[in-house]
């Protein structure tokens, strides 16, 4: 990773916005599918025929392999109930009071749009409900955070902030990345810190926001696949995924679709605000 941050140009943003829009509706797409009696490996399976058939795009995870990583196997992430992230696609079937965070990264013209949403199978806990309700906020409060001359402090302060308010902890392991023609590349995107710390952000920058927020203690552990990360404590952890553009005003969301969920209330308010 280069230690310098990437102002995209005109041309990079278009494709940035393109393999976006392309990230986010592969999970619309897979969203009916998602239910009682289905694996996760039929989820990868449906998922990678739409992406290379359909969209005509690259599965960015299928054979990706950071330093000190052996190649990722599958062409998503499914994490299940105390899987903080990166689980592996596979024969375990999914049942009702199960979560399931899908976590879709697409290539198209060489650009990668990054996201991921959480996935209830039937009537879920009110605690994992409450806890991926919470994560979403955690997200989006990150994301308003997001304008020329604030920090990447702000962001990781706003989300700690808001998750230890509600008695969860942020996982510290993992983080946001910038992204572009690399899927991971510099800054790296905190989700915990101190307002007025860190890099400050400039219109052009595209990074992801991706907090992992666990009900218990923030302790993970690695299983012995070389991937997936689970809680120490088997609690339930939580994770929403966007991909952000720095705007001269504010903020463009990139991994935007028919089928995401609205903003927060706190969000469209703020937004009708600035209208008005
Ligand atoms: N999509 C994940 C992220 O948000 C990265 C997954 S790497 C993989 O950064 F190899 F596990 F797919
Ligand atoms: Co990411
Ligand atoms: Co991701």
């Amino acid at each position: 990773m280069s230690d310098i941050i990437s102002i995209k140009t005109p041309e990079e943003i278009e494709g940035m916005r393109i393999a976006g829009r392309l990230g986010s509706e592969v999970l619309d797409y897979i969203t009916p599918f998602v239910k009682a009696g289905v694996t996760t490996g039929e989820l990868d399976r449906l998922c990678h025929e739409y992406m290379v058939n359909v969209q005509g795009s690259i599965p960015a995870p299928l054979n990706y392999c950071p330093p000190g990583y052996t190649p990722y196997p599958k062409s998503i992430c499914t994490s299940v109930n105390d899987v903080i992230c990166h689980g592996i696609p596979d024969e375990k079937v999914l049942k009702n009071g199960d979560v399931v965070n899908l976590d879709i990264t697409v290539i198209k013209d060489g650009f990668h749009g990054d996201n991921s949403r959480m996935f209830f199978i039937g009537e879920p806990s009110q605690l994992v409900k409450r806890l991926s309700e919470v994560t979403y906020e955690c997200m989006w409060l990150g994301i308003a955070k997001v304008k020329p001359g604030a920090h990447l402090g702000d962001i990781g302060h706003a989300i700690q902030q808001h998750a230890e308010k509600n008695g969860y902890s942020v996982v510290r392991e993992f983080c946001g990345h910038g992204i572009g023609r690399v899927f991971h590349e510099e800054p790296q995107v905190l989700h915990y810190g101190r307002p007025g710390t860190l890099e400050r952000m400039e219109a052009g920058m595209i990074f992801t926001i991706e907090p992992m927020i666990n009900a218990g203690r923030r302790d993970i552990r690695h299983m012995g696949d070389g991937w997936t990360v689970k809680t120490k404590d088997r609690k339930p952890s939580a994770q929403w995924e966007h991909t952000v553009l720095v705007t001269e005003t504010g903020y463009e969301v990139l991994t935007l679709s028919a089928g995401s969920p609205p903003p927060p209330a706190f969000i469209t308010e703020a937004q009708a605000a600035v209208a008005a």
